[in-house]
């Protein structure tokens, strides 16, 4: 049975851009109330109007979801707008283009901090809250198609997007006798700011990994736009299961990859090829 989404509350992390954002405009125009979460102030303003121009009403707080108040920030202020929460989307998330052994101890552990651990740690305290107060929520984790098989030269953000998909699958089970739904979310290339932000980070110059906004690498015919993540997110809402996905084309591939180590090898082997010339391979210290 389709779940009714009116008058209920989700809080997103990483909505002032991209695919949270979206999610809290297709949230709002499902009727419910979205707590905004994110460091940008002005950037959180403008998706709390496009919400409340739909239909929804928001909360904003900005935060860095790497504070571990941040949780409780997000949590507290849904209970104080809106009386509780029933869903949270842990969103907020970013990737570095760079070899494994070109980065830092640093980065390295930061990519962690935001993707695995604050997202986790977001659905750690919802869950906990939820059985305390005999509530049921659903908890979606945004992943990736990129958690069932790395890309070169990102090896990491893979890792990180792997680690969390994990944990959640376990979570669904142990939180199922307590009526809590838990999934997670595979977008594939989807046009936002991540790349440009990711080229940035990396130390490219912005149009290094691609001509509009998303790398070269990636086919167009797998360019989604984040309003499709969104719809996806609603629906997975609507309708509760483990994984969310956006491209059947693409959760075939990392189905095969997995039967096929040596085929993903090859796809691997010439996607490294065509971008080795970005990458030099160096020490990162800081
Ligand atoms: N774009 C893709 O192709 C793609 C594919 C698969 C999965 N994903 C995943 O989708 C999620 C959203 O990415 P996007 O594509 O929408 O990218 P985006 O446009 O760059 O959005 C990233 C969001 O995360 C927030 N964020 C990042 N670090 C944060 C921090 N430390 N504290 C608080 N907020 C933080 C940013 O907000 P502020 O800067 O305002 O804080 C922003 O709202 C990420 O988890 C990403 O890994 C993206």
């Amino acid at each position: 049975m389709m779940k009714e989404l009116a008058g209920t509350t989700i809080v997103i992390t990483g909505a002032s851009s991209g695919i949270g954002a979206a999610t809290a405009v297709a949230c709002g125009a499902a009727g419910m109330n979205v707590v905004l979460g994110g460091r940008r102030l002005d950037r959180l303003e403008q998706v709390s109007r496009r919400v409340e121009a739909v239909g929804g009403a928001t909360a904003i707080v900005v935060g860095d979801v790497r504070d571990r108040s941040n949780v409780n920030e997000l949590l507290d202020a849904a209970v104080d707008s809106f009386g509780g929460f029933d869903s949270i989307f842990a969103n907020a998330g970013y990737s570095m283009e760079r070899s494994f052994v070109s980065m830092s101890e640093d980065e390295l552990r930061a990519m962690f901090e935001t993707n695995f651990f604050a997202s986790i740690g977001l659905a750690r305290e919802a869950a906990l809250r939820w059985i305390e107060s005999d509530r049921v929520g659903h908890v979606i984790l945004c992943s990736s198609c990129v958690s069932k098989f790395p890309l070169p030269f990102q090896g990491v953000y893979a890792a990180t997007k792997g680690a969390q998909a994990l944990v959640a699958r376990a979570m669904r089970h142990e939180l199922s006798p307590f009526g809590i739904q838990v999934s997670t979310v595979h977008p594939i290339t989807t046009r936002t700011e991540f790349f440009d932000r990711s080229a940035e980070r990396s130390g490219f110059q912005r149009g290094d990994l691609g001509r509009d906004g998303v790398p070269d690498h990636a086919p167009r015919l797998f360019v989604q736009s984040p309003e499709r993540v969104a719809n996806a997110v609603v629906q997975g809402l609507r309708s509760p299961r483990s994984e969310i996905w956006t491209s059947w084309i693409v959760r075939m591939a990392s189905a095969l990859f997995t039967l096929f180590p040596r085929l993903q090898d090859l796809v691997m082997h010439r996607q490294a090829a065509a971008e080795r010339g970005l990458h030099r391979i160096r020490r990162h210290d800081g």
